[in-house]
């Protein structure tokens, strides 16, 4: 496995920022702003982007495995890079999620513990509706690790 950083034509991924991040209007508030890390296991796996919010404070906006490769650790090894590519700079590292049983035990097991919620972010900021197995999104609900 190689985790690479990219620094230039980020939206090449789109495919997948668009699986975490539905909207393109929402991931384009913070590309810009955000390191992006690329997982190749022979082809391109999964991507994170990580954003900071100030001095210590680190935020993950995206992370994405594609379908087919999803269950095989992909995801957990790419978060774990990015715990050692930033642990001498970040004191707390944040993910805002929705309130989905696939993402929170996913984050939980790398570490993160819930940390607060944003009542109705999905449904303020989103143009469309985001359902996950059914269920509309309407909180973001955060969780934090100090590195
Ligand atoms: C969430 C996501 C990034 C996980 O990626 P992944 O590469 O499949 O994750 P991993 O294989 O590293 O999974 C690690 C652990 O998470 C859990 N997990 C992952 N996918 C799961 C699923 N669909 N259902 C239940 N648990 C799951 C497992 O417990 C797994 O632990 P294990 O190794 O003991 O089996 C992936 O499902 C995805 O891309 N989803 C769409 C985008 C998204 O929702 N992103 C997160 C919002 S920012």
């Amino acid at each position: 496995m190689e985790t690479k950083i990219i620094l230039e034509n980020k939206k090449q991924f789109l495919d997948l920022l668009l699986l975490a991040d539905e909207e393109e209007h929402m991931i384009d508030k913070y590309l810009a702003r955000g390191e992006m890390f690329a997982l190749y296991d022979g082809d391109l796996k999964s991507i994170c982007v990580v954003t900071q919010e100030d001095n210590s404070t680190y935020e993950i906006k995206n992370l994405a495995t594609y379908e087919k490769y999803q269950g095989q650790g992909y995801a957990r090894a790419l978060v774990k890079y990015i715990f050692e590519y930033y642990k001498n700079k970040c004191k707390t590292m944040f993910v805002g999620t929705g309130d989905s049983p696939i993402t929170i035990p996913f984050y939980e097991g790398c570490g993160f513990r819930i940390s607060h919620r944003v009542k109705d972010f999905f449904v303020n900021n989103y143009k469309y509706p985001i359902f996950e197995n059914g269920v509309q999104l309407t909180d973001m609900i955060y969780l934090k690790i100090d590195l």
